[in-house]
């Protein structure tokens, strides 16, 4: 990988930067248990890189009856409520393989450094890890109104960066967020869940293996 070619490097969060994965899982887990909708962590990867409500209606793909609009933002809300709870528990061991080098590493050959994300905590998390100010523009799901596969976030990330998006390279983990890259015209690296994803410019197993 020429690292140097770019001129700033967009972080995806989640499943990138911190683990968040196992309390998302359980968050979607005990709604769905309470709503009588069976879930397992084979549809919760599904629920990588997409918005929270998009996310709901995959999780209602198993329900048995149809739920109003309001349900489903009461649903979405109550889930979001447990999420948020699971999240305070998070610190510093959080931070994935590699992701803290990997930023030094960008930042130590000129090139700026953003956050990505479809999540509306995006904040919360990275004050709760303590990253929250080492990036030079964040931007999240409060930022967007459609959420990967369009590349709507990360052309944000990039304007915030006053960066052209041809300039950018952007780390993902899912597949949504690799699509949604590419048609924001920007390289991709590809890490954990997306490691094997062809489409991807680069990939790794994860960002530890290329420091
Ligand atoms: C993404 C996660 O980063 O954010 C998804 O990969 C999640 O799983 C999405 O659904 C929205 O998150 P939040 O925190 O706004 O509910
Ligand atoms: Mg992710």
């Amino acid at each position: 990988m020429n690292f140097k070619k770019y001129k700033a490097v967009i972080f995806d969060l989640d499943g990138v930067i911190v683990s968040t994965d196992e309390c998302h899982y359980e968050a979607w887990k005990m709604l769905s248990d309470e709503e009588g909708i069976y879930f397992d962590r084979e549809i919760n990867q599904r629920l990588r890189g997409v918005s929270r409500m998009e996310s709901l209606e995959i999780v209602l793909e198993r329900a048995q009856k149809q739920y109003t609009d309001e349900e489903k933002l009461e649903m979405a809300t109550r889930k979001n409520n447990y999420y948020v709870e699971k999240i305070q528990t998070l610190d510093q061991s959080a931070i994935l393989d590699g992701a803290l080098e990997f930023i030094d590493m960008a930042k130590s050959v000129g090139l700026k450094v953003a956050i990505g994300s479809s999540s509306k905590n995006t904040m919360t998390i990275l004050k709760q890890v303590q990253c929250d100010g080492i990036f030079d523009a964040i931007a999240d799901g409060n930022d967007i109104k459609n959420s990967k596969p369009a590349p709507d976030v990360f052309l944000v990330a990039a304007k915030k960066l006053g960066v052209n998006p041809k300039d950018c390279m952007v780390v993902e983990d899912a597949y949504a967020g690799v699509d949604a890259a590419i048609s924001a015209g920007m390289d991709v690296l590809a890490v954990g869940y997306a490691g094997t994803y062809e489409i991807a410019t680069y990939s790794a197993k994860s960002l530890g293996e290329l420091i």
